[in-house]
This record gives C-alpha cells, sequence and structure tokens, in this order.
C-alpha cells in the first residue's frame, strides 16, 4: 500500500509543492506519491474526508483559499494553528482523526532568519492582508521580538479583528492608506499578486532601508509585489520561494519525523 499526500486550493495546478516534495522524497529515500486537488470552499469538507479515508493517506497541505475552512475540518490542532485560526497541514491518524498545524509561520521566520539573513526582532514591520495567510505568520512574527506589528488590511475591518485576536502580543491594526512612518520590513500576505495586482498600501511604508517580502512566489523570483517595491528602491525584495520550501520541510517532518535539508529544493526550477 502506497503512502499519499496531497494539497488542497484552488489554483493549484500549478504548484510546485510535487517538485520540491519530490526533491526531499529522493533525498531521504521515502516513497510516497503527491497529488494536487483542486476544490472550492463547498467541495472541500467532502473531498478531504474522502482523501483522508484512503488507503495509505497520511496527509496534506491547503493553501488558499482554504486555510480557514481546512481548521473547521480538524479534530485537534496544535497549538500554532489554534492561534492562528487557520491550518495548512494536516495529519491523518486512525479512524476520522484528522491532525491541524500551521507552519507558515515557522517556514517564513526561518526563510528571512536563517536562509536571508533578514532580522525580525526590533524591527518595525507591517503584514499587509488579513487572510488565512497573515493570520498564520502574525503570531510567530510577534514571537521574534519585533520593535512595532502592524497589520494594514483592505478590508480595514478584518485587520481591526486580527489586531484584536492578536492584542496580547502588541500586534496593531492601521489603514492601508497610513500604515505608518517606513518599515524595515513589509511582509505582503495578500493575494494579490495571484492577480498581478500590488495592495494599495502607502508607497511611504517603504524606504531605501526596507526588505520587501512577499508570500507569493514564481520561478523568476519576481512577483508584482517585489516588482513594486524594487521600483521604489527597498534595500531587498524576496518572494516566497524560500518559505514554502521551509514550509514543506515541516509538513515532511510531520509525515514522515524525517527533516530534510532544504537548501538542493531552494534552487529554482531551470526555465
Ligand atoms: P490567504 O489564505 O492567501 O490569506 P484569503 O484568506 O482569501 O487568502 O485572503 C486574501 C487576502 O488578500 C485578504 O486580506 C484580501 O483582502 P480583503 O480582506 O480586503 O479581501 C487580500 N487581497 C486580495 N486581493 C487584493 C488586492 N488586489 N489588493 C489588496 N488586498 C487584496
Amino acid at each position: 500500500m502506497g503512502v499519499r499526500c496531497a494539497l488542497f486550493g484552488h489554483p493549484v495546478a500549478h504548484s510546485r509543492s510535487p517538485r520540491i516534495y519530490q526533491t526531499f522524497a529522493e533525498q531521504t529515500g521515502q516513497a510516497f506519491d503527491f497529488e494536487l486537488v483542486d476544490c472550492t470552499a463547498e467541495s472541500f469538507p467532502t473531498a478531504l474526508a474522502a482523501f483522508a479515508a484512503t488507503p495509505g493517506a497520511r496527509g496534506a497541505n491547503i493553501t488558499l483559499p482554504l486555510k480557514l475552512d481546512a481548521y473547521g475540518q480538524c479534530s485537534a490542532r496544535s497549538a500554532r494553528a489554534e492561534a492562528a485560526g487557520a491550518v495548512n497541514l494536516v495529519r491523518f491518524e486512525g479512524h476520522n482523526s484528522i491532525l491541524g498545524d500551521n507552519t507558515d509561520g515557522a517556514g517564513l521566520v526561518r526563510d528571512l532568519r536563517d536562509n536571508l539573513g533578514v532580522p525580525i526582532a526590533g524591527q518595525r514591520v507591517l503584514v499587509i492582508g488579513a487572510g488565512g495567510a497573515a493570520r498564520g505568520i502574525l503570531g510567530p512574527i510577534a514571537d521574534c521580538g519585533p520593535a512595532a506589528l502592524i497589520v494594514a488590511n483592505r478590508d480595514s475591518a478584518k485587520a481591526e479583528l486580527l489586531a484584536a485576536r492578536f492584542a496580547a502580543q502588541g500586534i496593531r491594526a492601521a489603514p492601508l492608506a497610513r500604515p505608518g512612518a517606513a518599515f524595515d520590513l513589509v511582509i505582503n500576505a495578500t493575494s494579490a499578486s495571484l492577480d498581478n495586482k500590488v495592495p494599495e498600501v502607502a508607497p511611504s511604508a517603504l524606504s531605501p532601508d526596507t526588505v520587501a517580502y512577499d508570500l507569493a512566489y514564481s520561478d523568476d523570483g519576481q512577483t508584482a509585489f517585489t516588482r513594486w517595491a524594487d521600483a521604489l528602491g527597498s534595500a531587498s525584495v524576496h518572494d516566497g520561494w524560500g518559505m514554502l520550501v521551509e514550509q514543506a520541510a515541516e509538513s515532511f517532518e510531520a509525515w514522515f519525523g524525517l527533516r530534510p535539508e532544504t537548501a538542493q529544493a531552494r534552487d529554482r526550477p531551470q526555465q
């Protein structure tokens, strides 16, 4: 009976996750099938339950726009998934048991701090967006001890709700048009890059000292947001490729108990 894992989301056809897991599988000698399941919020609960009931099913990643829905489908959740209210990783354990976790924040922090050498402690950090991705990263970034952590969103009420949720960790909400004086680190946690759009955040949020990071990724490392931030003269711009690889490594460890080495998978695919 072969081991099976999957990615649920919409869209998923162009996901690079299968390639990353293939690298990990070759590296560790762990054989498994990885499937892409394109589904809507309506079809997701049935699709997840059907997959979980398949012989050999070990676990799954959940990507946008289903991370909040995935939270509700789990029978138990890790502390970081509870804190985020969003799930991007599940592990199946026995009959009807779906364990939910959130590795977005750990993957982002590992990429920023360990791979890119970008400090978070003592820095002014702006997170743009208030969906499932933003929820996953706010707590882990706050845990790194930034001097300020501001969340701003197109729908400002959603940013206010998130700030209230994470108030104990000192996170505050601000309008996109007036997020505050220039930040050391600006993180785009919206899905705007998928539509080749840039959130309408005030350009004054960025300065020549700002590091700009987009959770979205592309094969050439450029997104609408990184291009925009680069044109504004940011110190450096990064897409979310490294984060994708790092959160995949966390998932792999959760499914197989082995921590893959990420340097090889972080090499971008040849174009
Ligand atoms: P994810 O799991 O990626 O967070 P999501 O939960 O669907 O996906 O959330 C999408 C986020 O991107 C939201 O914060 C959304 O803003 P709204 O809450 O105002 O809808 C944001 N977003 C998407 N397209 C955007 C755009 N063109 N400009 C600004 N924000 C955008």
